[in-house]
């Protein structure tokens, strides 16, 4: 029996408090916390940094798996910064390979990568089919536009792994900025 996982993407978490948006998540019961590491966003590229050492640095061992996506070209020149900073396990495209022989998790995208709030791309569910037949025990991981009328079918298709970004952090967002706009209107 496959265990499966569920990885809130702090790309679309409140970037202000990054900290205390990962505790939210593993208070709310996250097996892993998805950190999209991205180049031509340094800025953020440096937060995910911090916030793997601020989230290992806090939680007890165990508890917070960071599971880091590089985009980048040189994925490996950041394993061993982030492994510093206490990441778990790392993820790159496979455009990018240099014929490194990874075994422990695929990563399927399901969006182009580089943005939250796309929209799920249900044509990458033969990409997990075709990776489950072969591999019964692996973990696939799926990326983008999973949320509560996705999440079935990329299950049924074999992923055990789920990053969710704006389906998590969304509606709290948008209640968030719903509150802003009604006391910028009542003034
Ligand atoms: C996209 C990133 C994702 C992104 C997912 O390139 O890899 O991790 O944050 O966001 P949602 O869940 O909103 O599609
Ligand atoms: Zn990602």
């Amino acid at each position: 029996q496959l265990e499966a996982k569920i990885a809130p993407s702090m790309l679309s978490s409140d970037f202000a408090n990054l900290a205390s948006e990962a505790h939210r998540m593993i208070s709310f019961g996250a097996d892993r916390l998805h950190m999209d590491i991205m180049v031509r966003l340094t800025f953020f590229c440096s937060l995910n940094i911090k916030l793997c050492l601020t989230v290992s640095l806090n939680t007890p061992a165990g508890v917070a798996y960071l599971d880091c996506h590089l985009m980048v070209t040189n994925p490996l020149d950041y394993v061993d910064q982030l492994g510093k900073a206490g990441a778990s396990g790392f993820t790159f495209h496979v455009e990018v390979s240099k014929g490194e022989n990874p075994v422990e998790m695929v990563l399927v995208m399901t969006v182009e990568p580089g943005f939250g709030w796309q929209k799920f791309m249900p044509e990458m569910m033969n990409k997990v089919c075709t990776l489950r037949e072969k591999y019964p025990t692996l973990d696939i991981e799926v990326d983008g536009g999973l949320g509560p009328s996705t999440i079935d079918m990329a299950a049924a298709a074999g992923a055990n792994c789920i990053v969710a970004g704006s389906s998590v952090f969304g509606l709290r967002r948008v209640n968030f900025l719903t509150s802003v706009n009604k006391a910028r209107v009542t003034g």
